[in-house]
């Protein structure tokens, strides 16, 4: 079976990399070779760029913000995702285009347009076969959050509130967009449970029938 380039999105703390890492340990057990990885980052070059997007001491406006965004991705794909998919991997990535279209684009400043224009340049417009979408209520994340985070929440993480409520409005408006591609978890519940929810979704994709 070739491979497939799945992503999962969702705001700060629905579980996302916990569900990529049990969904690329099952694959995996299943005799696939899959790749792992996450945005911003995923190379050393992406990696480099994260820090400057995440470290508090910088103020980037958005338009820079996007555009370091896009530049760390296109290194992943350039350097990761991209070889990974040719050779026939499996790719399972902790966020991808879909956080820079909820994160950056929505408010006054950029378009999704322009969002997708810098992924054209970028990252040759590279769309994953399968996002699943983790959503969950605001005060279960919230409490999640501040049992990771505490006071150590990043320059994004740490928005207000209405900023977090607008992204997870965005994300629903994409999914709404492409129900072809997006596929919406509830992030409600145990891992384990998530993950069943994940695999039930999965079934058709691995030829398990639905
Ligand atoms: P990270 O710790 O990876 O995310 P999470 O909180 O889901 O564990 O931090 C990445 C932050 O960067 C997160 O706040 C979302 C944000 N982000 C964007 O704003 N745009 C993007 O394109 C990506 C990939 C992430």
């Amino acid at each position: 079976m070739s491979g497939r380039f799945i992503t999962f999105e969702g705001g700060e703390g629905a579980g996302k990399s916990t569900q990529a890492r049990m969904l690329a340990d099952l694959l995996e057990a299943r005799g696939l070779n899959v790749v792992l990885t996450r945005e911003p980052g995923g190379t050393p070059g992406a990696e480099a760029i994260r820090e400057l997007l995440l470290d508090n001491r910088h103020d980037w406006d958005v338009r820079a913000e996007a555009l370091l965004f896009a530049a760390a991705r296109s290194d992943h794909v350039e350097n990761a995702i991209g070889p990974a998919l040719d050779r026939g991997d499996w790719v399972v990535c902790d966020r991808f285009i879909d956080s820079s279209r909820a994160y950056q684009a929505g408010g006054d400043d950029l378009s999704d347009d322009a969002i997708l224009s810098l992924h054209t340049i970028g990252s040759f417009a590279l769309m994953p076969d399968v996002t699943f979408l983790l959503y969950a209520e605001t005060d279960a994340i919230a409490s999640r959050l501040a049992a990771r985070d505490g006071d150590e929440s990043d320059r994004i993480g740490g928005r207000p509130a209405e900023y977090h409520a607008r992204v997870a409005q965005r994300f629903r408006d994409l999914a709404a967009m492409d129900p072809e591609r997006f596929i919406l978890i509830d992030a409600s519940g145990t891992p384990d449970v998530v993950h069943e929810r994940v695999l039930r979704a999965m079934a058709p994709l691995l030829g398990e029938g639905g």
